[in-house]
């Protein structure tokens, strides 16, 4: 059986995913960068379901790591069918308030190893019948989101990258998938440093890793090419696109404590 390569697969929605796939019987690639997550994760997963689960740490902040996964996959005789691009991360508060390369290396994981992956790995998956890739991109996709700018314009990225490979790739066997979660219970919001406001909201609509990726996995194997995971945020997406966008992004600006002084 062929392999899907996860990245970001040792915890939170990646790990839901992960779980999904190696429940309709996937072999799986694991990538993240804690070595000793990846290892409890993948014994925890071939212990469940008798699956093969492979693991790489690697930080995908380097511009190298994804040429080192395809290497790793060539050395190891490993196939990939499934390359579902999941890593990423915020930096919450004020776009001054972090270092240039925090904001870049955030960039090079959300967006550039994505897109490093998928250049890569395309060519392999073309070989197959039918093959697929499945970006995780966010909500904050949909609206400009001060106090988590540069994210939410990474992730739209992801989105409107994904919508065009998808139909530039129509007559190809590679379907591919853009899922947009909005708040989901992981370490997210503690890797992003989200303000308390923010975290308050997000309890009350958190959805659970696993519904995410019931959704993410059926949106992908239906060959859809982009799915808002929930119904909150589906109406969150529609009054982002309905609304004047100046209250959309005070509304943001609020939640994400972002006060008038600094506006
Ligand atoms: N949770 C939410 O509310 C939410 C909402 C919308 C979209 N998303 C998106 O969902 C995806 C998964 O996030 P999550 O919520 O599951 O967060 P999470 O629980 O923090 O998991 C992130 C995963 O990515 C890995 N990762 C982070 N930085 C990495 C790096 N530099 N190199 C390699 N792996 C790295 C982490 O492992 P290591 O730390 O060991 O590297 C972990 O496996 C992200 O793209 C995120 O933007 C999340």
């Amino acid at each position: 059986m062929p392999y899907a390569l996860i990245t970001g697969g040792s915890k939170g929605i990646g790990k839901a995913l992960a779980i999904q796939l190696a429940n309709r019987k996937f072999d799986l690639l694991l990538i993240a960068r804690n070595e000793q997550e990846l290892k409890k994760t993948s014994l925890e997963i071939e212990a469940t379901f008798s699956v093969d689960v492979k693991y790489l740490p690697l930080d995908l902040s380097h511009p190298e790591a994804a040429k080192e996964i395809l290497e790793w996959c060539k050395r190891n005789d490993i196939t990939i069918q499934i390359l579902v691009n999941n890593a990423g991360y915020g930096l919450a508060g004020p776009f001054e308030n972090y270092s240039l390369s925090q904001h870049l290396d955030m960039l090079q994981v959300n967006v550039l190893s994505l897109v490093s992956l998928t250049h890569l790995f395309l060519p392999d998956l073309k070989k197959h019948a039918q093959s697929y890739i499945l970006n995780i991109s966010s909500s904050a996709a949909y609206q400009a989101t001060p106090g988590l700018g540069l994210y939410a314009a990474s992730k739209a990225f992801v989105l409107s990258f994904t919508r065009s490979l998808a139909i530039e790739l129509t007559h190809t066997p590679v379907s591919v998938t853009c899922v947009c979660p909005g708040g989901t219970e992981t370490d997210f919001p503690t890797r992003a440093q989200m303000g308390e406001k923010a975290l308050k909201l997000a309890t009350k609509v958190n959805m659970q890793p696993q519904a995410v990726a019931v959704i993410a996995v059926k949106a992908m194997f239906d060959k859809r090419t982009e799915v808002v995971t929930g119904g909150i945020n589906k109406l969150g997406v529609l009054l982002a696109w309905l609304l004047p966008k100046k209250i959309v992004e005070k509304s943001a600006a609020n939640i994400y404590g972002i006060n008038k002084a600094s506006r």
